[in-house]
């Protein structure tokens, strides 16, 4: 048997535009690792942190991947097993790109591999809801099914939990852009409108239709009309540089869509190609140098595999 088990997990692009906290998918960079060993000494231990500038706790009693690791670990009747935690961010936190919940669901999915346990992969989903509740005071799962399930992920309902995987038009692209600036999950959460107009709301719950029916038929252009959100980017927005600049940009550009990633800074298109992608990326980019904010940029298609075994 292993007694030690390196893991990748994928970074998410939450909401897809119309869908808060119902729709999100993975793509295949960034996303962060963990290295996890079985020690003689019962109990979870981060040993190190990389990456995170120091901003993410070693406790494990205040750490999302350890605090998910123990519910999981009492789920499956081991409570004693020592486990030792390094995690190696290989993406910005705060960015909108599903940080968390990609450390979360490394952890998670190396727990399971390393103890050879035969839970199904879907039902360590409440457990990387914990981590999330955790780092933003709300266990939404836009990002951690993605994260753990890999491809494109509907959360139908909430209580009782059904996740639902879609299908999506093969050759899809994302090009995303994070602008350095730091826009906290949890604060991101707060400046939402908690009572909407009807009006709003059909038109919301209509795009979100449109975009699911968009993914199964193939079609592109559907895809593309109906990612428009009437409810949350019109206040989101205002916590992005130029963000209405970029999506001229993007949308002149070939784009099929453009909208904030989970709760930004990140943006994110959808392209039918890699080139116009990368091209997307690079104008993004050069617009917010030009009102000097830094940025990293990542071209991926759609991640269909989820966490995955590097060693
Ligand atoms: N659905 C969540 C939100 C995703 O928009 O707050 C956070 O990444």
């Amino acid at each position: 048997m292993k007694d030690s088990i390196k893991v990748f997990a994928p970074a998410t692009v939450a909401n897809v535009v119309c869908g808060f906290d119902v729709l999100g998918f993975a793509v295949n960079e960034p996303g962060d690792e963990v290295i996890m060993r079985i020690t003689d000494k019962s109990g979870i231990h981060i040993s190190k942190i990389t990456g995170d500038n120091g901003r993410l706790p070693l406790d494990p009693k205040k750490n999302t991947v350890s605090v998910s690791v123990e519910h999981y670990l009492n789920y499956i009747g081991r409570p004693d097993v020592g486990l030792d935690i390094e995690l190696h961010k290989k993406m910005p936190i705060g960015s909108g790109l599903g940080s968390s919940s990609a450390s979360t669901v490394a952890g998670l999915f190396a727990a399971k591999n390393l103890l050879n346990d035969m839970t199904d992969v879907a039902e360590l989903l409440p457990f990387a809801r914990k981590g999330e509740e955790m780092a933003c005071g709300h266990g939404h799962a836009d990002n951690v099914a993605p994260a753990l399930l890999g491809g494109f992920v509907l959360i139908r309902s909430y209580e009782p939990l059904d996740v639902i995987k879609l299908p999506h038009p093969a050759g899809l692209y994302c090009a995303i852009v994070f602008p350095d600036v730091d826009v906290p999950t949890r604060e991101a959460r707060q400046i939402i409108r908690t009572k909407i107009l009807m009006k709003d709301a059909v038109t919301q719950w209509g795009n979100i239709a449109g975009l699911v029916s968009g993914l199964f038929l193939n079609d592109l252009d559907l895809i593309g009309r109906s990612m428009q959100d009437v409810l949350v980017e019109p206040v989101r927005s205002m916590l992005i540089p130029d963000f209405y600049e970029m999506r001229q940009i993007a949308m002149e550009s070939g784009a099929i869509s453009f909208g904030i990633s989970g709760s930004g800074p990140s943006v994110f298109s959808f392209t039918r190609d890699e080139e116009t992608a990368k091209q997307i990326a690079q104008k993004l980019q050069q617009q917010l140098a030009s009102i000097q904010i830094n940025s990293n940029a990542y071209v991926s298609p759609i991640n269909d595999e989820g966490p995955k075994i590097l060693g």
